[in-house]
């Protein structure tokens, strides 16, 4: 049976455990996975609060919810071969080289790469650290940008990053958001307070 609470997440290392801390805040569960296999996250996982867990690929992919957060040049490797079936998938990814890009932005890449899911675009903006960090700060709210193609996906990814504290700022469609979301983008690593 689905979790509507759970968040499965592809690649552990700093993005990966920032959108662990940003999920659980939120109030979910998330579970987080790598290319070695779940044995291999014990540390991680006793190094998060209640409600995290390790899982495969497979299983991450599941979830209601799934963030990608791998390398660029490893994403092809980490998705190939999962079934996508109306899953809401965070691309927090950043296409440092640009060269796979052809001149699309690298959310249209990662559409094509998860044909079935409901991509949005988020969570790439900022640094690791301040994506983890309480986004209530200064008396205000950080803000996080997010963009995609279906309504009620960007809802429910609004909802879970509102839940979590953020303000969070909806930038319209995959392509014109992610472009500046994306690296070379105005938003890039742009860390902001909206104050009340
Ligand atoms: N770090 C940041 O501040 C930051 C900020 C915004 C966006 N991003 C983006 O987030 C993504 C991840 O960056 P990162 O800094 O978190 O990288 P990282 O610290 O190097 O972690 C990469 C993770 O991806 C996993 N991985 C690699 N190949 C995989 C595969 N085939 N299947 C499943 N998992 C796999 C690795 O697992 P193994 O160790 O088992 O290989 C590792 O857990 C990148 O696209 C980056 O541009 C990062």
């Amino acid at each position: 049976m689905s979790d509507g609470r759970l968040v499965g997440i592809v690649g552990a290392g700093r993005l990966g455990q920032a959108m662990a801390w940003t999920a659980l805040r939120a109030g979910r569960r998330v579970m987080l996975s790598n290319s070695r296999g779940p044995d291999t996250l014990e540390s991680v996982i006793s190094s998060l609060p209640d409600g995290a867990s390790a899982g495969t690929v497979e299983h991450a992919a599941g979830a209601p919810v799934v963030v990608l957060a791998v390398p660029w040049p490893l994403l092809r490797d980490a998705v190939k071969g999962l079934t996508w079936s109306g899953q809401i998938v965070l691309d927090a990814t950043n296409d440092f080289d640009g060269s796979d890009l052809n001149l699309r932005t690298s959310s249209e890449v990662v559409a094509e790469l998860v044909p079935g899911a409901r991509v949005v675009k988020v969570a790439n903006t900022l640094g690791a650290p301040v994506l983890a960090a309480d986004p209530h700060e200064s008396g205000g709210q950080r803000v996080i940008f997010l963009s995609g193609a279906d309504a009620d996906a960007k809802s429910e990814v609004v909802q879970l990053f509102e839940d979590a504290g953020f303000f969070a700022v909806d930038l319209g469609e995959l392509v014109a958001g992610g472009r500046m979301q994306q690296i070379g983008g105005p938003l890039a690593g742009l860390n902001l307070i909206r104050l009340p």
